[in-house]
């Protein structure tokens, strides 16, 4: 199978510990040596978010701060190919084609963000649309899609299974809610919709979880289907 993994910073580097990123590595490494073509999106998580905060705070604009977390992404991105070692393509690949002809080739592209006004959710979508992957995992620290913003609402309900189309709908109807935490960003939702990607939205913590959604089709999260 071709298969994209988003794996959320705050899933890989909540704070900088060197085993949970073997963790990942080792689950990567596990899936290409059962057959499996993967490329990998990694978050920016706390430390974006600090940078970001500490930013914002002398007045840097929404631009900029967008640039910042790019950064730290492609970091963390770096974090990981230095855990995966030569199963992975050495750079954080900046452009869909280069990230696709490494897959292409064999090896693990793991990419960070890409241009502001986005997350790195769109950038996992649109490598899983570039590659016309099998599967596209959000490996997040939420377990699923839900009705509402979980921790926001407590009626809010998860979802075993959903259409693309109705994906849409519910992250649009959060995110119009300030403060709100959507599971991936609306422009992720979008191409998800228009490429007709399957896709599992999975707590993440667990990197043996992204091993079996993978590997057997089993996972304890949302599946959006087209
Ligand atoms: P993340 O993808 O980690 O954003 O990128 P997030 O959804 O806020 O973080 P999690 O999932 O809760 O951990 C971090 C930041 O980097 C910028 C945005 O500012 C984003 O909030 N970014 C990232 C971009 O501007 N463009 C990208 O393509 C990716």
């Amino acid at each position: 199978m071709r298969a994209i993994v988003s794996v959320g910073g705050s899933v890989l580097a909540p704070d900088l510990d060197g085993e949970r990123v073997e963790a990942y590595a080792d689950s990567i490494e596990a899936i290409r040596a059962a057959g499996h073509d993967v490329g990998v999106v990694v978050g920016g998580g706390s430390i974006a978010r600090e940078y970001i905060e500490t930013a914002r705070a002398i007045g840097a604009n929404e631009m900029a701060l967008d640039q910042l977390g790019i950064g730290v992404t492609r970091l963390n991105a770096r974090l990981l190919i230095a855990a995966l070692g030569e199963t992975a393509r050495q750079v954080p690949p900046e452009a869909y084609e280069v990230a696709a002809g490494a897959l292409f080739d064999g090896d693990v592209p793991v990419m960070g963000g890409m241009i502001p006004g986005q997350t790195t959710d769109a950038v996992a979508a649109a490598l899983a649309e570039t590659v016309d992957a099998e599967l596209l995992v959000f490996a997040t620290s939420v377990d699923g899609v839900y009705s509402e913003d979980p921790s926001q609402s407590s009626t809010a309900e998860k979802f075993e299974s959903l259409a693309t189309d109705e994906l849409v709908n519910i992250i649009g109807d959060i995110e119009m809610h300030a403060g709100s935490n959507a599971p991936v960003d609306l422009l992720a939702a979008k191409l998800i919709q228009r490429s007709g990607t399957r896709t599992v939205v999975l707590d993440g913590t667990d990197p043996a979880a992204v091993r079996r959604a993978i590997e057997d089709g089993s996972h304890e999260g949302t599946e959006v289907v087209p």
